[in-house]
C-alpha cells in the first residue's frame, strides 16, 4: 500500500487532477439553456449543476476569454457576451450585431493578451469574419476589424498565432485557408495569403502550434488532419502534402462522415504534449471517431498518431473536443445527436501509442454544441 506521503506526492505529480472538482459551461444548438457542469476527477463523475436560462435563443458555439471572466456566444445574427459571476453562473452583459444580412454567428475565438479582442466567423458566403473589441470587464463592444474573403468563401473556423498577430480562417465552402495579419492595438486586419486546399477536402477548423512552425487543419469532407508548415515571420502557410486519417484504414465511405474538430492540449509551457481531433458520423446509429496525436515539444510537429477510436455515439452535428486546463490527458467531448457531454482520459505509452476512453458521461435535455472549461 502507498503511504499517505506517497499518495499526496502522486497527486501532486499528476497536476491537480486528483481530488478536484472542475467546472465547465456547455452551449446548445437549440433553446436558451446554457449548462453549468461539474467534473469530479476523483469520482470521475459529471454533474449538471445549473440550467442557465440565457438571453441567447441558441448557443451554437461558445468561447471563453483568457482571463476566464466571460463567455461569448454565437447567437444567430448576434454575438452575445456573459460575465462569469461564479463557476456555475452567468450574467448577460452585451451583444454585437453581425454586419449586413449575415445571420449565422458560428464560431468564436479569443486572443490571449490585452486588449483581448474576440474573433467571430459567420458561416455563410459573402460574410466577413469580425474582430470585436471588449470593455475592461471583457463585455463585447463593437466590430473593429473585418476579415475579408473572396465571394465564394464560407469560413467555419478561426485560429490565432500565439502572439495574436495573425488570424487563420478555415474556409469550408471555398475549400481554402486564409491568413490575415492583425493590428494587435487597433484590431484592423489585412490579407496576407489565400491558399487553396487539396480538391474537395473542405477545411473546417484549424489550430496554430504555439511555437509558430506548424498549423493543423481539419479536412471535413475527407475526414483527415492536413499538416501545414508555417513561416514564423510572415505567418504564411505551406501545405506539406501530409495528412493523418480520422477514419480507420480501409474505410471507403468518407462521405458518411464529416470531421469536426482539432485542439491542442492545454499547458502554460507553450509546448502542448497532445493534439485531439474528432470526426462525426452522418448516421446517428453509427459512432464517430476521436484521435490523439503526440506533438514534438520544440517544433510542434506530429510525432505519432497515438490512437483512433470510436466515440460513444455519432456526435450528431458536433463532437467538439475541448482540452481540460488541469491535466493534458483529459478532454471533454459533446454529442449533439445523443445529447450528452463526456470527459475522456488518454493513456499514452511514451510518444508512440496510446488509448483513450470516456471516464464520465452526462445526458442533457438538448444537443450540446461545445463546452468551455472554467477551471
Ligand atoms: C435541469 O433541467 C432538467 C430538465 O431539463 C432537470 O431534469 C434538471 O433537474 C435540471 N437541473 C438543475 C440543476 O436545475
Ligand atoms: C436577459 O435575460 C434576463 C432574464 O431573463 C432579463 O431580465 C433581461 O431583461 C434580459 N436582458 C436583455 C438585454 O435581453
Ligand atoms: C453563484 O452565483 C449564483 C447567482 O448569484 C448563486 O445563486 C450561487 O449560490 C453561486 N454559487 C456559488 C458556488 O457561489
Ligand atoms: C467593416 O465592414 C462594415 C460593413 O461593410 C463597415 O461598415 C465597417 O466600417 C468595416 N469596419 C472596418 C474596421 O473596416
Ligand atoms: C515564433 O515567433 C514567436 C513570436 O512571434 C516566438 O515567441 C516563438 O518563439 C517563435 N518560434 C520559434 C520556433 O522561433
Ligand atoms: C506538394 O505536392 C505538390 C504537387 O506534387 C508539389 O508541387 C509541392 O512541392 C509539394 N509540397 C511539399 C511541401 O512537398
Ligand atoms: C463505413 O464503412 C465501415 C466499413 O465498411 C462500416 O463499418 C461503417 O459502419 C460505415 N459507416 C457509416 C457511417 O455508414
Ligand atoms: C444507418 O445505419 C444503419 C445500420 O447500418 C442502417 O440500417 C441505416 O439504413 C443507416 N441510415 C442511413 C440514413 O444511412
Ligand atoms: C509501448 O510502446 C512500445 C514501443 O515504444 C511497444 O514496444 C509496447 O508494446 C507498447 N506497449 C503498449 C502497452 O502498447
Amino acid at each position: 500500500m502507498l503511504s499517505l506521503t506517497a499518495t499526496i506526492l502522486l497527486g501532486t505529480l499528476a497536476g491537480q487532477a486528483v481530488g478536484s472538482v472542475h467546472h465547465m459551461f456547455s452551449g446548445a444548438f437549440s433553446g436558451s439553456t446554457i449548462y453549468a457542469i461539474e467534473f469530479d476527477d476523483e469520482s470521475n463523475s459529471l454533474t449538471l449543476v445549473n440550467n442557465i436560462t440565457s438571453n441567447s435563443s441558441s448557443s451554437k458555439w461558445i468561447a471563453i476569454d483568457e482571463r476566464k471572466q466571460n463567455i461569448y456566444v454565437g447567437d444567430g445574427a448576434l454575438y452575445d457576451s456573459y460575465a462569469i459571476t461564479n463557476s456555475t453562473s452567468l450574467e448577460y452583459s452585451s451583444s454585437v450585431a453581425l454586419l449586413g444580412s449575415c445571420s449565422n454567428a458560428n464560431y468564436l475565438i479569443t486572443s490571449t493578451a490585452s486588449p483581448y479582442f474576440v474573433f467571430g466567423a459567420p458561416y455563410s458566403t459573402g460574410c466577413a469574419g469580425n474582430v470585436i473589441s471588449v470593455d475592461s470587464s471583457g463585455a463585447l463592444v463593437s466590430i473593429v476589424g473585418n476579415i475579408t474573403y473572396q465571394s465564394g468563401a464560407g469560413v467555419h473556423g478561426l485560429a490565432l498565432s500565439s502572439d495574436n498577430k495573425f488570424v487563420y480562417s478555415a474556409d469550408d465552402m471555398g475549400n481554402a485557408v486564409w491568413v490575415h495579419s492583425v493590428d494587435t492595438t487597433a484590431g484592423e486586419v489585412a490579407e496576407v495569403q489565400y491558399l487553396a486546399a487539396p480538391t474537395g477536402v473542405d477545411p473546417r477548423h484549424m489550430v496554430v502550434h504555439p511555437k509558430g512552425l506548424f498549423a493543423y487543419v481539419v479536412f471535413e469532407a475527407s475526414s483527415e488532419i492536413g499538416v501545414y508548415y508555417r513561416d514564423n515571420n510572415t505567418g504564411e502557410l505551406t501545405y506539406t502534402n501530409t495528412t493523418y486519417p480520422l477514419l480507420p484504414t480501409g474505410f471507403t465511405n468518407s462521405s458518411s462522415y464529416w470531421a469536426d474538430e482539432v485542439m491542442f492540449s492545454v499547458t502554460s509551457t507553450g509546448s502542448p504534449k497532445y493534439m485531439y481531433a474528432a470526426t462525426r458520423s452522418r448516421n446517428t446509429t453509427i459512432p464517430g471517431y476521436v484521435s490523439a496525436f503526440s506533438i514534438d515539444a520544440d517544433t510542434g510537429a506530429i510525432i505519432s498518431q497515438l490512437f483512433l477510436t470510436e466515440t460513444t455515439n455519432s456526435g450528431g452535428s458536433a463532437n467538439s473536443v475541448t482540452s481540460a486546463p488541469f491535466a493534458e490527458e483529459y478532454f471533454a467531448i459533446t454529442d449533439s445527436a445523443s445529447n450528452h457531454v463526456e470527459v475522456w482520459k488518454i493513456t499514452a505509452n511514451g510518444t508512440t501509442t496510446g488509448t483513450g476512453e470516456a471516464v464520465a458521461h452526462l445526458d442533457l435535455a438538448t444537443g450540446p454544441s461545445d463546452v468551455v472549461w472554467v477551471d
